[in-house]
């Protein structure tokens, strides 16, 4: 479903935030990203929606280079859940998630808040998914929790049946208690829809409880990729403290999860 073939991103500036990535994500998989702060997390994930091009290498979408499609296509094929909700605070419950729908209705329609019925049932079922009941509809974003928020901003996600979903640190303002509620909705949401998710994490116990894979970046570059078995805390301990979280001496590959183990074992 998605490919990356020796992605490179150098900004302006000189900075190197992705180096050599080749990876492929196969649809459907819920695959969690770690990596320590400015690791490149969120410049993977943002190769995906148009907003960044690689400087070097390419990505694919079901076949189809992202480079080559606009992002009005992109958006309809992608969406985001986003660590601040990114949620109009005014507007109504029912309104943020019908606006995940924006990219199917007209300008003047949209201007007018004028949804086809169709959308407005389809945003009241996306909403009873995630938990929200009916008396919610109608209230205001800014009248609800954080982890409500977040609800609403997956149910908006889902709106326009995304083939993928990107997450960057969708729990990163919440408490630990209601993080796991809210990636138990991601997972069982992108599991019943059939979407592919890249999800970035700073917590390596919410990725091995989550990620069918997990993959790691430090330096812009792919340093672990494995299963929630393979992420051990020596693993973890590696990427953020150890060898892994070294900018030189790295291999240019990723190395699969029995060569980091081996790696690790002989550091
Ligand atoms: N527009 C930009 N111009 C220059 N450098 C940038 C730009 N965007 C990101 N960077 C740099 O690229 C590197 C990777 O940034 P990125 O935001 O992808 O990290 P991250 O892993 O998402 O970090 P965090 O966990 O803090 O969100 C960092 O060194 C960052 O400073
Ligand atoms: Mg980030």
């Amino acid at each position: 479903m998605l490919r990356f073939d020796s992605v490179y991103k150098r900004f302006p500036d000189g900075t190197e935030a992705l180096r050599n990535i080749s990876l492929h994500v196969p649809k459907g998989q819920f695959c969690v990203v770690l990596g320590p702060s400015g690791a490149g997390k969120s410049t993977l994930l943002r190769m995906l929606n148009g907003l960044s091009q690689p400087t070097e290498g390419s990505v694919y979408l079901a076949g189809e280079l992202i480079s080559e499609q606009s992002v009005q296509r992109l958006r309809r094929k992608v969406a985001t859940v986003h660590q601040q909700f990114n949620l109009t605070p005014r507007m109504s419950v029912a309104l943020n998630v019908l606006s995940g729908a924006l990219p199917q209705v007209t300008h003047l329609r949209a201007g007018l808040c004028l949804f086809p019925s169709s959308l407005r049932e389809k945003a009241c079922h996306l909403l009873d998914e995630v938990g929200l009941t009916p008396e919610h509809v109608s209230r205001r974003v800014s009248e609800l929790s954080g982890g409500q928020q977040q609800r609403v901003g997956i149910a908006r996600a889902f709106m326009m049946d995304p083939a993928v979903l990107l997450a960057d640190e969708p729990v990163a303002s919440l408490d630990p208690r209601i993080s796991r509620g809210i990636l138990e909705l991601l997972h069982r949401q992108s599991r019943n829809h059939d979407t592919t998710v890249l999800c970035s994490l700073h917590q390596p116990e919410l990725a091995r409880e989550f990620g069918d894979r997990i993959i790691a970046v430090n330096h812009g570059r792919l340093v672990f990729d494995g299963t929630p078995e393979q992420l051990t805390d020596k693993v973890c301990e590696e990427l953020y403290h150890g060898a892994l979280n070294r900018e030189h001496g790295m291999s240019e590959t990723a190395p699969s999860a029995s060569e980091s183990e081996l790696e690790l074992a002989a550091a």
